[in-house]
């Protein structure tokens, strides 16, 4: 008996696994329900009294050692295999990068315009209150150009609703600040307008305001055509138009000539070469007034533009609901810009 115990412990330490699958079948055939040490513990009992202590010792030794093999072994088979496996000079597959969405390449273009000569960014929120949205701007309830702008009401509180214009956050910019006001507000805006290639219920505005003493038309003038030129290239003519706003007297619209060379020329400009950018005015005094700023001492202009529009005419998109589409092989061509 004993000198199987040591033939076996022999067997033990000579032993040196060549894979995962050559240890696990020592483990077996030592530790296993019928391995060596479980038949050895097996007979135990029969073992004549005197030597069972050193039998017993014995075999403690073995299943030490046949356990202290196993741990010297395990995993170290797999862990090789796998640094074999892995090629760390191996390129990385390149990741898709997001691009960022025309509309927010030409906001942020329109920002840095107006920044660089002045104007600071302001922002309100997108629910607002009658007052910041109509009544200040002077429009009163029951003003008919209300309905110039089609509006989504809160149902239960009538006089919360979804912005129109970002000319509400110029309102609040005015509460706040005193003149010289020169500040741009873009924004999302809400209309509730059927949705088509050219119109849609949700878009994006940059306004702007400027309030101080002595300021002009000729002032609004200039600044546009800066904007125009820096926007749509050096050449830019713009021509305005007398319009209508409530807030505004007077009030234009803005036009940039965009030629006549192709086809979709004429269609797009309705075969005149001139094309609607902006609309804008000489803030009207009861603005100013409904505002706290002394309309006898201070005058401004405003205007306000669709940001989907400038992108449509500079990246001559035709349908503004690729905007909001979401589709990736439109917006991967934006993705050098
Ligand atoms: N708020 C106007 C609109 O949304 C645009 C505008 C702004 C016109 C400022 C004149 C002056 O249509």
């Amino acid at each position: 008996m004993l000198k199987e115990v040591v033939k076996l412990l022999k067997d033990v330490k000579a032993f040196t696994p060549s894979s995962e699958e050559e240890l696990e079948v020592f483990r077996i055939s030592f530790l296993g329900k019928k391995g060596h040490l479980n038949n050895l513990f097996a007979t135990f009992k029969d073992v004549p009294k005197e030597e069972k202590k050193e039998f017993g010792k014995s075999i403690n030794q073995l299943k030490a050692a046949a356990q202290a093999k196993i741990n010297d072994f395990k995993g170290s088979f797999s862990s090789v295999e796998n640094e074999e496996k892995i090629d760390l000079n191996r390129p990385v597959p390149s990741s898709n990068f997001g691009s960022q969405h025309p509309i927010s390449i030409t906001k942020k273009r329109i920002i840095e315009i107006f920044n660089n000569i002045g104007f600071s960014v302001s922002r309100g929120p997108e629910i607002e209150d009658d007052w910041h949205n109509f009544s200040a701007l002077n429009l009163p309830q029951e003003h008919p150009a209300r309905d110039m702008q089609d509006t989504f009401f809160i149902q239960t509180a009538p006089d919360i609703l979804l912005r129109t214009h970002t000319s509400s956050v110029q309102v609040r910019y005015m509460e706040n600040n005193t003149p010289p006001i020169r500040t741009i507000s873009p924004g999302r805006v809400y209309r509730n307008e059927a949705i088509s290639a050219r119109a849609h219920c949700i878009f994006h505005q940059v306004e702007g305001l400027y309030i101080d003493k002595n300021i002009s038309f000729a002032d609004l003038k200039q600044c546009l055509l800066y904007f125009a030129k820096e926007m749509f290239g050096e050449k830019t003519k713009i021509r305005l138009r007398p319009s209508y706003f409530p807030f505004t007297e007077p009030s234009a619209e803005v036009d940039i000539y965009w030629g006549l060379k192709s086809d979709s020329d004429y269609r797009i400009t309705k075969g005149t070469g001139w094309l609607e950018i902006l609309g804008c005015g000489m803030v009207d005094p009861n603005v100013l007034e409904n505002c706290s700023i002394d309309s006898k001492k201070y005058s401004g202009y405003a205007f306000g533009m669709g940001i989907e529009r400038i992108a449509m005419l500079k990246y001559g998109v035709k349908d503004l609901r690729l905007f909001f589409e979401n589709d990736v092989r439109f917006l991967n061509q934006f993705s050098s810009l």
